[in-house]
C-alpha cells in the first residue's frame, strides 16, 4: 500500500520514463535520416533503457499492490540542429529526469516510506551514470566540433553499443 501522493508521483514517473523513451527513439530516427547509423544505434539503446526504467517503476507499483495509471505521452521533438544540439538536449533532459527522481525521493522521505527510498536508490545511481555518459559524448563532440573525420570514427564506435537490461541485475 502506498500513500496517494507517492502513488501519483510514481505513476507520473512511469509516464516521464515513457516520454524519455519516445524522445530517444525520435533522436534515433533523426540520426538514421542523417546517415549516422552508429549514433542512431546509440539512441535506440537509450530508448530501450528508458523502456526498462518505465517497466521497473511499473513492476514496483504492481508489487506494492497498487494500480498503475497509463497516461498519454506528450509529443516529443523530432528535429534538431545537428549532433551537438541532440546531445545538449539529451544532457538537459537527463538533468531534468534527475530532478524528478530527487523529487520522488523527497516525497518518499516526507512520507516515511523507507521501501520506496530503497527502491529509488537504484535510480539515483543510474542518473549519475546517465549524465556522465552523455557529458562524455558531448565533450568529445565539442572537441571535434561536431564534424569531419572525427564524426565518422565516433559513429563507428557508437555502433558497438548494445542494450543490457541493468534493471534485472538490480533485482
Ligand atoms: Fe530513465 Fe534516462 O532516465
Amino acid at each position: 500500500m502506498l500513500k496517494e501522493k507517492m502513488l501519483n508521483a510514481l505513476n507520473e514517473q512511469i509516464n516521464a520514463e515513457q516520454y524519455s523513451a519516445m524522445l530517444y527513439l525520435a533522436m534515433s530516427a533523426y540520426f538514421n535520416d542523417k546517415g549516422l547509423p552508429g549514433f542512431a544505434n546509440w539512441m535506440y539503446v537509450q530508448y530501450q533503457e528508458e523502456i526498462s526504467h518505465a517497466n521497473k517503476f511499473f513492476s514496483y507499483v504492481v508489487e506494492r499492490g497498487e494500480k498503475v495509471e497509463i497516461g498519454a505521452i506528450k509529443q516529443v521533438p523530432t528535429n534538431w540542429e545537428g549532433i551537438i544540439d541532440v546531445y545538449e538536449a539529451t544532457l538537459e533532459h537527463e538533468q531534468m529526469v534527475t530532478g524528478l527522481i530527487n523529487r520522488l525521493m523527497d516525497i518518499a522521505v516526507a512520507e516515511s516510506d523507507h521501501a520506496v527510498q530503497s527502491f529509488l536508490r537504484w535510480f539515483v545511481d543510474e542518473q549519475v551514470e546517465e549524465e556522465a555518459n552523455v557529458q562524455e559524448i558531448l565533450d568529445t563532440l565539442k572537441l571535434i566540433d561536431g564534424q569531419g573525420n572525427g564524426i565518422f570514427l565516433l559513429d563507428r564506435e557508437m555502433r558497438q553499443r548494445v542494450f543490457v537490461d541493468s534493471t534485472l541485475a538490480a533485482g
